[in-house]
């Protein structure tokens, strides 16, 4: 009998998925008309506002600026896909609106924002990171990172590690968003990544360069974002003096001289570990080395984060670097288009690459 009542509703809902659709007009008076006041965001896919469902429920309403394109079905199918991703350390997506040209997301409102606004903004946010917060938010996060990588089928390669994309529940539990999107754009659809001195900085070269996209390039944006918790200093700064503009090669030539230390938030004061402290830096270089294949896998990032496993600082060499960038720019004429139509305003992917053999390099047609 029981058996019977299962088969019956499998087969009258053959795809039962957690993933809700809502109208239009229903987003329009939760967001209040997607209201400037209710806007919390803006970004590559377009903006987000907070809104407040009938039910009470607070959330983030997405609304996509680039997928107009794309078929009602063949969101809704990736979308599917998505939903079922679920992990502690990953944004819960409620779910979805389709209607005409509209393609909305809408995910669990995080009320303590995201890490570039809070550990890193310039506004000021009362929230203190202590170093205790910081272990927890660099675990979670390469956490939530390495089931994407390695826990999933077909593994998911997020593209856009950054702090913007590391968002923070009440008790200060990261949560990754965005993660799946390269899925939900039109095959050669333009995902424009704004604040580009900020998004360059995350870039593994081979990426911002070849566009060449692999489960290591999410490890070298890891490695960035790990230098950025410890040391509460944004990757890029141009007003600084030209030697202090970016973390990873001030890091870098602190840990050649012995004085790593000095790169730790000095916020932290006596609230801290220093020994493990100067662990997540060494961890952050071994994420960005040059050579992908010298950078460590999520699972073994983890593993050395938690003292499971022991840093192998014999093979940490110099980083590759945004400033090899500039270099390289200036001494390759025929690749130079390519890397100054990035580092202007945009970045494209495309969806079409196989998702599952990640470790063999795949092209993102970089316009
Ligand atoms: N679920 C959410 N809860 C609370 N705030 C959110 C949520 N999702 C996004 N935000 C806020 O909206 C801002 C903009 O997000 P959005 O993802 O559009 O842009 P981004 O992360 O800066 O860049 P990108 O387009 O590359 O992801 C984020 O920085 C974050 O502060
Ligand atoms: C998160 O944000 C809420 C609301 O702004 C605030 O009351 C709370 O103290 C914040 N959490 C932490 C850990 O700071
Ligand atoms: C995207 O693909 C369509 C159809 O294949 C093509 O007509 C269009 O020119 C492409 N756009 C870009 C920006 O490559
Ligand atoms: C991660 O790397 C380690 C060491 O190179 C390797 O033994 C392990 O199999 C890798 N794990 C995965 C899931 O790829
Ligand atoms: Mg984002």
């Amino acid at each position: 009998m029981r058996f019977f009542i299962l088969t019956c509703a499998c087969f009258i809902v053959p795809d039962v998925h957690s993933v809700k659709v809502f109208s239009y007009k229903e987003l329009r008076k939760a967001t209040h008309d997607f209201g400037g006041a209710n806007k919390i965001g803006e970004g590559g896919f377009g903006s987000v506002f907070r809104g407040v469902l009938k039910d009470g429920t607070v959330v983030a309403v997405k609304v996509l600026s680039a997928t107009s394109r794309q078929g009602i079905r063949e969101f809704l199918t990736e979308l599917t896909a998505i939903s079922d991703i679920k992990h502690e350390n990953l944004v819960t997506l409620i779910g979805c609106c389709a209607e005409g040209s509209h393609r909305i997301l809408i995910y669990n409102y995080l009320e303590n924002s995201s890490l570039a606004q809070t550990l890193l903004g310039t506004r000021y946010s009362n929230i203190r990171f202590n170093w205790r917060a910081r272990v927890k938010i660099a675990v979670g996060v390469a956490r939530g990172l390495a089931f994407l990588h390695e826990e999933i089928r077909p593994p998911i390669i997020h593209r856009d590690i950054k702090a913007s994309n590391i968002l923070l529940d009440k008790d200060l539990t990261p949560k990754i968003s965005d993660f799946g999107f390269a899925r939900l754009l039109p095959p050669n659809a333009t995902h424009v990544s704004v604040r580009v001195a900020g998004t360059l900085g995350y870039l593994a070269p081979e990426y911002a360069i070849r566009g060449q996209v692999t489960k290591k390039s999410d490890i070298y944006s890891y490695g960035v974002l790990l230098l950025e918790i410890v040391s509460g200093i944004h990757n890029t700064n141009t007003r600084l003096p030209a030697e202090d503009q970016f973390l990873l090669e001030r890091t870098w030539r602190l840990y050649e001289k012995g004085n790593l230390n000095e790169i730790i938030d000095v916020d932290l004061g006596d609230d801290l570990d220093v020994e493990e402290a100067c662990c997540f830096l060494k961890i952050g270089l071994l994420c960005t080395q040059d050579g992908m294949a010298r950078r460590p896998n999520m699972t073994n990032v983890v593993r050395m984060l938690t003292g499971e496993k022991i840093v192998a600082v014999d093979k940490i060499a110099r980083p590759a670097m945004i400033t090899d960038f500039a270099e390289f720019k200036a001494s390759n004429k025929e690749q130079r288009s390519r890397a100054e139509t990035l580092s202007h305003t945009t970045k494209s992917f495309t969806t079409t690459e196989p998702f599952s053999s990640s470790e063999t390099p795949t092209q993102s047609s970089s316009v």
